[in-house]
């Protein structure tokens, strides 16, 4: 006869520390009948399936010894040449063979910083608010998490010069330079330049997230900061937003020492990204379709948040405000004070809108009346729906 078995002794610390709960609801996605403006998922008609198509049956039919077999841990040679050659197009920087590896996505980058770099009670800095899959990780490695304080041009370099003076150093500084998540903002390069000359100064490695970098509106971008200083920046990227995030692919590029330490971290985890998808995007990349489709996802983006600042502007109330991005999928919400975020999705819910709530995106005491929407998968028509549904609870809760 079976037993019923307890296993509350099992888990381990980390288990309880990690979360999760909101990262799992906007994966999810929203129920039927409801808008969602939660998840920073690109738009499905900038998915190049008619090219993949015959790119895969090529690759199926010719080489299934290498893209259907294990790769190695850092990354197919090709495919990494690719890569060193695509950040010198555009980061103006040639990252020789050591410096960069291949990753399962952005966010495996990130968990493998943290297992290599993280000791439990270890001091890391993050931008407050920042992306909470990063927050995820460095409570699963057990970090002790300060946030940096920004406004309106992001990250208060002066502000962390302040921390650092008052100790103790963190292993890193996680910032997400372009088109922040969440707040959509970009950092100007005179912060960027003060960022680097504090974090040389006080020995801090930078953690450089450049997930929505490429998808500026008009193309143009501040220099990334591991191009500006590639002996203290680690820089993880992503096709997640550019390709697609199916293929869970992205790279780490950064000081040789660094990258080999996630290298050895990798090799505990899948010990390879997926063969398929790194020849895949090479093929892609090298026959000059990213040339020819990024343009035309970042013009999309663009009339993508043209449609949902208009419906903002026409549907909110006073004493409502929001960022607005340059590029990326995101912009943040700020309510009335009294606003409880957290409080409000279960009407907004049932009025038909999904929105992240901003608690998820800081550590410790977090505003409440802050919200993040994306603005990369709706239609025109739907963002005026969203937001006049949106308005309609935000007026119900103002008192
Ligand atoms: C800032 C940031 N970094 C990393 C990721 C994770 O990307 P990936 O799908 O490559 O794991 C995301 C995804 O939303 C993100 O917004």
């Amino acid at each position: 006869m079976a037993t019923t078995a307890d296993w509350s002794g099992l888990f381990a610390r980390r288990a309880a520390l990690r979360g999760g709960d909101e990262l799992n609801l906007i994966l999810a996605g929203s129920p039927p009948g409801v808008l969602s403006l939660a998840g920073g998922f690109p738009n499905p008609a900038t998915f190049p399936t008619v090219v993949l198509e015959e790119i895969v049956a090529r690759l199926l039919r010719d080489e299934p010894g290498v893209a259907l077999q294990y790769a190695p841990c850092e990354g197919i040679a090709s495919f990494r040449e690719y890569l060193r050659d695509r950040q010198e197009l555009l980061q103006d920087r040639h990252p020789e063979a050591d410096e960069l590896m291949v990753t399962s996505g952005g966010m495996e980058c990130i968990a493998l910083a943290c297992q290599s770099m993280v000791d439990p009670g270890d001091r890391v800095a993050v931008e407050a608010p920042t992306y909470l899959g990063a927050l995820l990780a460095m409570a699963a490695a057990e970090a002790d998490v300060v946030g940096i304080p920004s406004d309106e041009e992001g990250l208060d370099v002066e502000a962390f010069a302040a921390q650092l003076a008052a100790g103790p150093r963190p292993k890193f500084a996680y910032v997400i330079p372009d088109h922040q998540n969440p707040t959509g903002r970009t950092l100007p390069l005179p912060r960027r330049r003060a960022l680097i000359e504090l974090c040389r100064r006080h020995g801090v490695l930078i953690f450089e997230d450049v997930a929505y970098r490429e998808l500026s509106f008009d193309g143009s971008s501040p220099p990334s900061l591991w191009s500006l200083a590639p002996d203290v920046v680690l820089q993880a990227g992503t096709f997640s937003k550019t390709f697609f995030p199916g293929v869970r692919l992205g790279w780490a590029v950064g000081p040789r020492e660094v990258v080999a330490q996630l290298a050895a971290a990798k090799l505990t985890t899948d010990q390879c990204a997926g063969g398929l998808g790194q020849r895949m995007v090479e093929a892609y990349g090298r026959a000059g379709h990213f040339e020819r489709q990024i343009p035309v996802a970042r013009a999309l983006y663009a009339a993508q948040w043209d449609a949902l600042a208009r419906a903002l502007e026409r549907h909110l109330p006073p004493g409502c405000t929001w960022t607005t991005p340059s590029g990326g999928f995101l912009t943040w919400l700020t309510l009335p004070e009294e606003i409880d975020t957290l409080a409000l999705r279960p009407a907004a819910t049932a009025a038909g809108v999904a929105f992240v709530p901003g608690p998820a995106f800081y550590v410790g005491d977090e505003p409440r009346h802050e919200l993040r929407l994306s603005f990369s998968h709706l239609t025109e028509a739907d963002f005026d729906i969203a937001i006049e549904r949106l308005a309609g609870v935000v007026a119900g809760a103002v008192r």
